[in-house]
């Protein structure tokens, strides 16, 4: 059975992000797709050190959250992200979580299929979804797409509960994305994956 995770970076485990990713839990469930939803926002996650011990261990130094996750993502057929929209950007700890998560693990992420879900009071939503976005698409992982630019609207869960729209924009997402899971697992068994290069490292050390 296909896999999807899905992470809440809001310290509310009931707020406004947690109301659009259980929207989406709804319609994967329906898709026959298994879930499993991780509260990060409420917990003690530091940030990256760039020890870079992570490249010998294929673990993060700092032995929490991010390596119990770490195991499951590598199972996982999908990851939602969700977030909620502080000064802007998505909110510090996922910040702190996604950078260890993504830099400390070398287990292929090519064709799991990624969405970012913000959660703003106003403004701040597109350039936060564009931040959470990037890690999917510098990992090899396709874009689940939707009606709207995937955000919801609210300062509290019953706000969101009133973004008909909003909500409309997660359940499409949902079945996007479980569409995609299964079109990707259909065409793995019949093309493989394709090749990924990744003999180039330019960092341009002749300073040219
Ligand atoms: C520190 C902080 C910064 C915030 N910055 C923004 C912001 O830039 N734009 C905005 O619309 N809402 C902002 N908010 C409000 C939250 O993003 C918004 O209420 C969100 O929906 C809360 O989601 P949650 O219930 O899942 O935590 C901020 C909230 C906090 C605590």
């Amino acid at each position: 059975m296909a896999k999807v995770l899905l992470l809440n970076g809001s310290p509310h485990a009931n707020g406004c992000t947690a109301t659009a990713l259980k929207e989406m839990i709804t319609v994967f469930e329906q898709e026959g797709i298994e879930t499993e939803l991780i509260q990060v926002g409420n917990k003690d996650i530091r940030g990256c050190i760039s020890c870079n011990t992570c490249s010998k261990t294929g673990k993060c130094v700092f032995d929490d959250l991010v390596n119990e996750t770490a195991v499951k993502l590598e199972a996982a057929d999908g990851l939602v992200v969700g977030s909620p929209v502080y000064y802007a950007s998505p909110n510090g700890t996922i910040l702190a979580f996604l950078d260890r998560l993504f830099y400390s693990t070398s287990f292929p992420k090519h064709m799991k299929v990624g969405a970012a879900v913000v959660s703003c009071r106003r403004g701040g939503n597109t350039a936060s979804f564009d931040v959470l976005n990037k890690y999917f698409t510098i990992s090899g992982m396709p874009v689940a797409p939707s009606t709207y630019w995937n955000q919801v609207h609210g300062f509290t869960a019953e706000d969101v509960k009133k973004d008909k729209e909003g909500l409309q924009t997660m359940r499409n997402l949902a079945r996007n994305m479980a569409f995609m899971i299964k079109a990707i697992s259909d065409a793995k068994e019949k093309y493989g994956l394709p090749d990924v290069e990744h003999s180039s490292f330019t960092s341009f050390p002749d300073g040219k």
